[in-house]
């Protein structure tokens, strides 16, 4: 699961003027290793002006497509989206980490739900995987969405929603919100922010009705709707969020917060790494890099793609000793309360820990 596999780019689709489509071509003997659930992302790095680069794009395709594709915004000034929107070609070859993520539910045939997402920008790209998965698993379940762009020239997957309207007409209801487009319907103007989410739920979506919500795009509209669900009744345990970047930005460090009072002595921790059934150890400093950093300078492949506490690609199980953890944009609660952590935000504290990258729950 933590390494990275070379494969082959079977298709590449311009969507928008700045966003492209890639498909992978997966070997039958990679097919396990590259099974997916709705919602999920792949973390890809190519070397990119000689330097290795990674980052995490969220798969658009259902399940029941099996076809593994993931959509690329270009982010101004952005290192890997413009290399990928000018570069990516089909036949080129990439490398690739299998599927990862909890950004999904349970999901049942059984089941008849109502789901309600909202999506900004390419936040739509888990947000499609998921609505297709779930009209396609639960034939008795409906899906709302509302999703928020600046105009029709900038929405990324506009034919692909269409098809999914025909194709499920009685159960997908799908609302564009444009910020610089009018549309005949005020409700509809503007940007999703928590004054418009709250007139949505008031006059447009009843949330009494609504089992579970998922919600992907900036931080500041993934916090308003957050918000704005929960004033209006809804548990926070019913929402899943998926953050592509914090407001803080990334691959920068972030000055070290004082860790706690009466903290072990002295400051070296020998840090435990157990990867893919293998155990490798090394010593570090504390306060002085995180774990993940110390453990790539000592020669240890651990898994990363943000380095900012977005992606989750370093979740692993915290099973002896003591970290702080600064940024967490990534895990949820029960997740840290099963003792998970983000070796890229994670400074010792103990004189010894051990972290495991093989347990998943
Ligand atoms: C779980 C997850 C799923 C994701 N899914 C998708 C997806 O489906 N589609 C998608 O398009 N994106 C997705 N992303 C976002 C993606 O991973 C990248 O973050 C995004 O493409 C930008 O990467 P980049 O290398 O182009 O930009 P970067 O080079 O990382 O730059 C990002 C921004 O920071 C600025 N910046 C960079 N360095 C500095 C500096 N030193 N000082 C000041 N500013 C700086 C840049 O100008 C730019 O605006 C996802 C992210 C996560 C965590
Ligand atoms: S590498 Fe992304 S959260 Fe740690």
């Amino acid at each position: 699961m933590t390494r990275f596999y070379p494969l082959t780019v079977a298709a590449v689709q311009q969507l928008t003027r700045d966003t492209v489509a890639v498909s992978f071509a997966v070997p039958p003997a990679l097919a396990s290793a590259f099974a997916y659930r709705e919602g999920q992302h792949l973390t890809l790095r190519a070397l990119i002006g000689g330097e290795d680069v990674r980052r995490s794009y969220s798969i658009c395709s259902a399940v029941q497509d099996g076809a593994l594709r993931v959509a690329i915004k270009r982010t101004p000034g952005g290192v890997f989206s413009t290399w990928a929107n000018e570069h990516l070609r089909p036949g080129a070859v990439i490398d690739v980490m299998p599927p990862m993520g909890h950004f999904n539910v349970a999901l049942a045939p059984d089941q008849a739900r109502h789901y309600l997402a909202f999506a900004a920008g390419s936040g739509i790209t888990p947000i499609l995987s998921i609505i297709t998965t779930a009209l396609l698993t639960e034939p008795r379940s409906r899906f709302t969405l509302i999703y928020g762009n600046r105009a029709s020239s900038s929405v990324i997957f506009r034919d692909e929603l269409a098809d999914l309207k025909d194709q499920f007409m009685a159960r997908f209801t799908l609302a564009y919100v444009m910020s610089r487009e009018q549309q005949d319907i005020e409700l509809f103007n503007g940007r999703i922010d928590r004054e418009k989410c709250s007139q949505l739920l008031r006059h447009w979506v009843d949330l009494a009705d609504v089992d579970v919500a998922f919600i992907c795009g900036p931080e500041s509209m993934t916090h308003a709707v957050v918000e704005a669900l929960q004033a209006a009744g809804m548990p926070k345990t019913n929402i899943k969020i998926e953050l592509f970047a914090a407001s803080i930005p990334q691959h920068r460090p972030k000055p070290r917060q004082v860790h706690q009072a009466g903290a072990a002595m002295p400051d070296q921790t020998e840090v435990t790494v157990v990867m893919d059934g293998a155990r490798a150890s090394f010593t570090m400093e504390r306060d002085k890099e995180s774990i993940l950093d110390a453990g790539l300078r000592a020669g240890i492949d651990m898994r990363y793609s943000c380095k900012g506490g977005v992606c989750a690609t370093c979740r692993c199980k915290l099973v002896e000793g003591k970290v702080d953890m600064d940024a967490n944009y990534a895990l949820e609660d029960y997740e840290v309360a099963r003792g998970f952590i983000l070796g890229c935000q994670s400074f010792p504290v103990t004189d010894r820990v051990v972290i495991d990258f093989d347990q998943a729950e």
